[in-house]
């Protein structure tokens, strides 16, 4: 937990960006892997973390814009919770840590909902993703849990992404902790990795470094010999000799800020002519996005340019062909690069996600329904202060192959039976974190590897 300073500071640009009404903002439970009592890692819902800071569950936080009051709603420990838990820290002084005045029971909430609810109060919430938090809102306020985001309010959200997408010089320290944490697993990684061993057996040797730190991981670890499958979390093949891996994890360090990292290399540590050639046009994309961003720039341009050098460069090697920017406007560099350039990181790992993708990433024009453009997750004017992923990625999907051929589909730029030699490649990306700065833009973190040359020396110290 930071200073009250700062907890302060953000409830008080909330409640101007609000004006007026009253903010509930519920936090987490816990919540039960297979009975009450065996539970799951808690995480605290990232909104209220930002806002009060307090990082234990059952609590809920409301801010009075009207009547300029705050209150934190919670129940402090029994004795027999004591005796099997250790001694406790009294939930008012939480509050009083978190700069908020007013503590109540949370028994009191329900009437406390219903004398707002008899003012005619405006009541702002934001949209609910847990159970348990949707239920007591609902039974709360009388509303139907099953449309209760029907009842989330924009001016809220778009209030709190305003002041969470811009991250403050603490919050960029917090960040780059979780960065440099992220960075270490991935050394790891690249250090245990060999013929013969398991995804498993890897993945358990980098998270041991983020426990090292007393941090979690601020995602489920992607760790494949599959990387064309964009989200695979399978970690059981042994890898062989000539095969390559992508690691795609992160570290949420111990005040919830989470760093976001992918690289990819060969297992036997020798970087094959086919996989270095790829690679290479891989890093291409990064470096390029690497050299635009800076404030002031769109992010969707970013995202169209590398994906001109992917079309490029496909071309050189004989796998598309035609006219690039033709190419690139109807979409078929898509069959390789799927998804978008990068996301909005902080507190969650697709920071904010959890009030609607495109309020955190959107402001300027709607989505692109286009395949590839429909999974671009920022497409802002980029300003000072944001911090997001660059990720971009190069697959052979099988399956998406074989369909769009079938169809006939985009054969004037892409020539399916080269692209049908590559079907065993699998897939790679690379991803860095960046700061955007006053000038250009910072890739946070101490110095990773990424030309295939200090990855192999990595790989074979
Ligand atoms: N960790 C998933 C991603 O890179 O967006
Ligand atoms: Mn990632
Ligand atoms: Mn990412």
């Amino acid at each position: 937990m930071f200073d009250k300073k700062i907890y302060i500071e953000r409830r008080n640009r909330l409640k101007k960006l609000c004006k007026h009404g009253v903010i509930v903002l519920p936090g987490n439970q816990k919540s039960p892997r297979n009975y009450k009592g065996n539970d799951y890692n808690f995480d605290q819902d990232s909104n209220f973390l930002y806002y009060f800071g307090i990082d234990i569950p059952n609590l809920i936080g409301v801010i009075d814009i009207d009547k300029n009051k705050e209150y934190i709603f919670g129940t402090d420990y029994t004795l027999d919770d004591i005796v099997w838990m250790g001694e406790q820290k009294l939930l008012k002084s939480f509050a009083q840590d978190s700069g908020v005045e007013n503590f109540i029971e949370l028994k009191e909430f329900d009437s406390f909902a219903s004398s707002l609810l008899k003012e005619e109060k405006r009541i702002l919430i934001l949209p609910q993703y847990r159970g348990e938090t949707i239920l007591h809102l609902s039974k709360a306020f009388g509303l139907d849990p099953m449309r209760i985001n029907d009842y989330a309010s924009e001016t809220l959200i778009k209030a709190v992404v305003d002041q969470r997408n811009i991250k403050s010089e603490l919050e960029i320290k917090e960040i780059e902790n979780a960065v440099n944490i992220t960075r270490e697993m991935h050394l790891e990684a690249m250090k245990v990795t060999k013929p013969g061993i398991k995804e498993y057996e890897v993945v358990a040797a980098l998270e041991a470094v983020a426990a090292k730190h007393n941090a979690t991981t601020s995602f489920f670890t992607i760790f494949t010999k599959n990387g064309q499958t964009l989200h695979n979390h399978f970690h059981g093949n042994t890898l062989k000799d000539g095969d390559s891996v992508i690691l795609d994890c992160g570290a949420r360090n111990i005040n919830g800020y989470c760093g976001d990292m992918t690289t990819s290399f060969p297992v036997n540590g020798k970087f094959s002519p086919r996989q270095k050639d790829i690679y290479s046009l891989l890093i291409e994309m990064f470096d390029t996005a690497e050299k635009m961003i800076k404030p002031g720039i769109n992010y969707k341009d970013v995202h169209l340019e590398i994906s001109r050098v992917l079309t490029k460069g496909m071309i050189k090697r004989g796998l598309m062909k035609g006219d690039v920017d033709k190419a690139v406007s109807a979409g078929a560099h898509a069959i390789f690069m799927p998804h978008g350039l990068g996301h909005m990181l902080g507190l969650d790992v697709h920071d904010m996600e959890g009030l609607g993708e495109d309020y955190v990433g959107y402001d300027k024009f709607p989505r692109d329904p286009q395949f590839g453009l429909n999974a671009l997750r920022l497409a802002r004017d980029l300003k000072p202060g944001f911090v997001f992923t660059v990720e971009p990625g190069i697959y052979f999907i099988p399956e998406l192959i074989k369909r769009w051929k079938t169809a006939d589909k985009f054969t004037e730029f892409l020539n399916y039976d080269a692209i049908e030699t590559y079907c065993d490649f699998g897939g790679m990306r690379y991803e860095g974190d960046f700061l955007i700065t006053e000038t250009g833009a910072r890739r946070l973190g101490e110095k990773m590897p990424k030309y295939p040359q200090e990855i192999e020396e990595i790989m074979n110290k």
